[in-house]
């Protein structure tokens, strides 16, 4: 039987691309749709197969169609309220919203604990970028010096993005410590060296024509060594999320972070 699943924000780029990837995958199927301002109750499914009950209302939706599993890529407060509502209510939340706080990752770590629930919550769906940071951590053991220099379209909000800074912290944790930041005698302009995690600098560039890209670059002696990554388009996240549809009904609690879900960390 197939996983039935909602999916939430349907106006967005990230959800829609997550129910076509759904649409084509066949033990999935989406049933459900979630949008602000829905003005109909259907909506026609991108792939021409048929129409899903579409409401304005997450909560009354997942209560109606019971699904296996909730998508959320919205904003970070309401993503937190659909996932309240969904593990409430026996739904497994996959959310890949940005900028959930620590105690909000907390708090719906500690409510799928008590529900015996799986979900996830991802900051980064990309394959790609989290076996970039595996990696990363691996070469961090071998090297005293490293950049990260991020690369990302002109409408994001935040710099560094949270890849680069989650990325700088996994790496000086393997590397057992801070690594070593070169002095800069004279700046001859306000922080030409960008900001400092972990020994490691982060540069943080933004044009129109990237999407999202990331480079980390180790240097020692005689040699360089440079991981690169990056996102061509949004089809790039989907693997990592069918993957994470498929594996929370496996789960009977949340995981944070797709490289955990891998296997890649403990
Ligand atoms: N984990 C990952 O790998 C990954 C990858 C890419 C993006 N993201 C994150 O995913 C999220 C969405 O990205 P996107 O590119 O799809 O953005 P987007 O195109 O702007 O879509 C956002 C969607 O969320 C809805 N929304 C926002 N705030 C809402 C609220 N308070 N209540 C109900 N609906 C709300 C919007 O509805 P309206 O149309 O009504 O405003 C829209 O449908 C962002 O947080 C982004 O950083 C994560």
């Amino acid at each position: 039987m197939a996983t039935t699943v909602v999916v939430t924000g349907v106006s967005g780029k990230m959800a829609k691309e997550t129910l076509l990837a759904l649409c084509k995958a066949p033990d999935l199927e989406p049933i459900g749709a979630v949008s602000r301002h829905a003005q109909e109750e259907f909506l026609a499914l991108p792939d021409g197969s048929g129409l899903i009950p579409l409401a304005t209302d997450a909560q009354s939706l997942l209560h109606r169609l019971r699904p296996d599993v909730v998508v959320d890529f919205t904003s970070a407060p309401y993503a937190v309220a659909v996932a309240r509502a969904a593990i409430d209510q026996g739904v497994r939340p996959v959310i890949g919203t940005s900028g959930l706080t620590s105690s909000e990752v907390e708090d719906l770590t500690a409510r799928c604990a008590a529900a015996k629930l799986g979900g996830l919550i991802a900051p980064n769906f990309a394959l790609g970028a989290v076996v970039l940071m595996h990696l990363s951590a691996v070469a961090s053991r071998f090297f005293d010096h490293a950049e990260i220099i991020e690369m990302h379209h002109d409408a994001k909000a935040d710099a560094p993005s949270g890849t680069a800074i989650a990325t700088a912290q996994m790496m000086s944790r393997a590397h057992g410590g801070p690594f070593t930041t070169p002095q800069t005698l004279k700046e001859t302009l306000p922080h030409p060296r960008g900001s400092t995690v972990g020994g490691i600098s982060l540069h943080s560039m933004r044009l129109p024509g990237l999407l999202a890209h990331q480079e980390v670059v180790f240097g020692s002696a005689g040699q360089t060594l440079r991981l690169r990554h990056d996102t061509l388009n949004r089809e790039c996240y989907m693997p990592g999320v069918l993957i994470a549809v498929r594996e929370v009904m496996k789960l009977d609690h949340m995981v944070f972070g797709l490289d955990r879900l891998l296997g890649l960390v403990g």
